[in-house]
């Protein structure tokens, strides 16, 4: 499962921009700033392989990062993030269907979400649309160091109204695993999910 080298490869703002289907790829997935870029960064153990900001929005386009000359990590602009300008707004019904339907090489989808708040309406729609595709989903909750967050429940708290919510609408729960780009928790346990999913 170790990371030995990543390369950015390219940056394309159409799914029939990206690279040709020649690896496994995995697609980080979820709300602007829940945290998709400073993942990628974390799993890596680089500070700026993809650019983070505290401002939503930041990733704008779809972004493939070469590891280990072997598979792809797919950073992706974020959803939900409604004021963002009309130009730099992805169409994501046409985006959707572009990238997430048309890869064979996708893996699996980490689908990122923000622990130290409660679960958002935009997430679950999201958790049931890949879901009703059929495409490998594997929960990722982001900021779980945030435990002190004064007000508000606690990420273990909104994790557990979140999984209550899976529960009732599926039939099989997909993995989850609790991280943070801060201190690295989780870390070494997603990038074994990952090896596994891979199959090396
Ligand atoms: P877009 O590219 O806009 O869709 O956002 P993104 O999902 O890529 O988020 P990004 O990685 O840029 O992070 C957004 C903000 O959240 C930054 O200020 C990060 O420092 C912060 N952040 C990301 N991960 C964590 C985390 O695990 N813990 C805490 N406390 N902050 C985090
Ligand atoms: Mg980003």
């Amino acid at each position: 499962a170790k990371i030995k080298e990543v390369e950015f490869v390219k940056s394309s703002a159409r799914a029939k921009d990206c690279p040709k289907h020649d690896r496994p790829e995995f697609a980080i997935l979820g709300r602007s700033n829940v945290g998709k870029s400073s993942l990628i960064n974390a799993l890596v153990r680089k500070k700026d392989v993809a650019l983070t900001s505290k401002k939503p929005g930041k990733t704008k386009l779809i972004n493939h990062f070469l590891v280990n000359k072997s598979w792809y990590f797919v950073d992706l602009p974020g959803y939900g993030f409604a004021k963002a300008p009309e130009a730099a707004r992805m169409d994501w019904s046409a985006f959707t269907k572009g990238f997430f339907l048309n890869r064979d090489t996708l893996v699996a989808v980490l689908l990122l979400v923000d622990a130290s708040v409660p679960p958002q309406k935009i997430d679950l729609d999201c958790a049931n649309w890949l879901g009703r595709n059929n495409i490998p989903m594997t929960f990722v909750f982001t900021k779980c160091d945030k435990m002190k967050a004064g007000k508000g429940k606690r990420p273990d708290e909104n994790l557990r109204d979140f999984q209550q919510f899976i529960r009732e609408n599926y039939r099989e729960q997909p993995p989850w695993i609790m991280t943070s780009s801060v201190t690295g928790f989780g870390r070494d346990e997603l990038l074994l999910h990952m090896s596994q999913l891979r199959n090396y």
